[in-house]
């Protein structure tokens, strides 16, 4: 019987929300150069750049509402009778709007500042400015607490040895293209898990899974998550 869901989800899940995913049409790194936006040498040569993306960012998820997929996945760890964690690499927080609790943010947040001087973090301002002083420390060196490409993700020894003792790897919205999360569906295989991909369209590593079902994740996830409460 499944008692360890490990569910990691992308910018799909916050799609339905109106937030963009990023390598879909029209996707976020269709308009922006990741480059200049998302690395931190691109940050070094134009912060201000980088906090105007980011400050319309958070303006998009300050306006934006979880959906019925968001709502599911909270109903699941509050009424299953096992364990149910989430590891995202969505900056939003629409999974804790929802009222998801176990959430860990593998590629950082909106929600938070951080000092690149002395790593003091506090809660981002709507709108974020190089000059920006840490309260900690006064140095202006102040940037989203989010994990640029390059960077070392957030959690990673947690989410290892999550993947380790799961029953059940559960991957919605997310392509499959960056890594490391692209590979923990390998990592909870090999350790014995059953994998599940939700997904509006077959992902990049989609032959890893076990179960593949494709849809809007408002429609397949609720439906996926009645049948596992209904299992008991
Ligand atoms: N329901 C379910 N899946 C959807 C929906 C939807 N309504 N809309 C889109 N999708 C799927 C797409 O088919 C695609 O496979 O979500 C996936 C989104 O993929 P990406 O845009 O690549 O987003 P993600 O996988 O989260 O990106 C990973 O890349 O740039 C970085 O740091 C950024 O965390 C992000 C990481």
């Amino acid at each position: 019987m499944t008692r360890k869901i490990l569910i990691l989800t992308g910018a799909g899940i916050s799609a339905e929300s109106g937030l963009g995913t990023f390598r879909d049409v029209d996707g976020l790194w269709t308009k922006y150069d990741l480059d200049e936006v998302a690395t931190p040498e691109g940050f070094a040569r134009n912060p201000a750049l980088v906090h105007e993306f980011y400050n319309a960012r958070r303006k998009n998820c300050r306006e934006a509402a979880p959906n019925a997929a968001h709502a599911a996945l909270a109903r699941l760890e509050r009424e299953f009778d096992g364990a149910v964690r989430i590891v995202t690499q969505n900056v939003d927080d629409l999974h804790e709007r929802a009222g998801s609790k176990a959430v860990w943010h593998m590629h950082g947040t909106l929600s938070k500042a951080v000092c690149a001087a002395c790593t003091h973090r506090w809660d981002a301002p709507a709108v974020m400015v190089p000059a920006d002083p840490c309260p900690a420390c006064g140095a202006a060196a102040t940037r989203p607490d989010v994990v640029w490409f390059g960077e070392f993700p957030f959690f990673m020894d947690e989410i290892h040895a999550a993947l380790e003792v799961c029953d059940l790897f559960v991957s919605i919205g997310t392509s499959g293209n960056v890594y490391p999360a692209a590979g923990f569906v390998e990592a909870a295989a090999g350790a014995g898990a059953e994998t599940l991909e939700l997904n509006l369209e077959p992902s990049f590593n989609a032959t890893a899974f076990g179960e593949r079902r494709q849809g809007p994740a408002s429609e397949i996830v609720p439906a996926w998550v009645d049948e596992v409460l209904a299992e008991g």
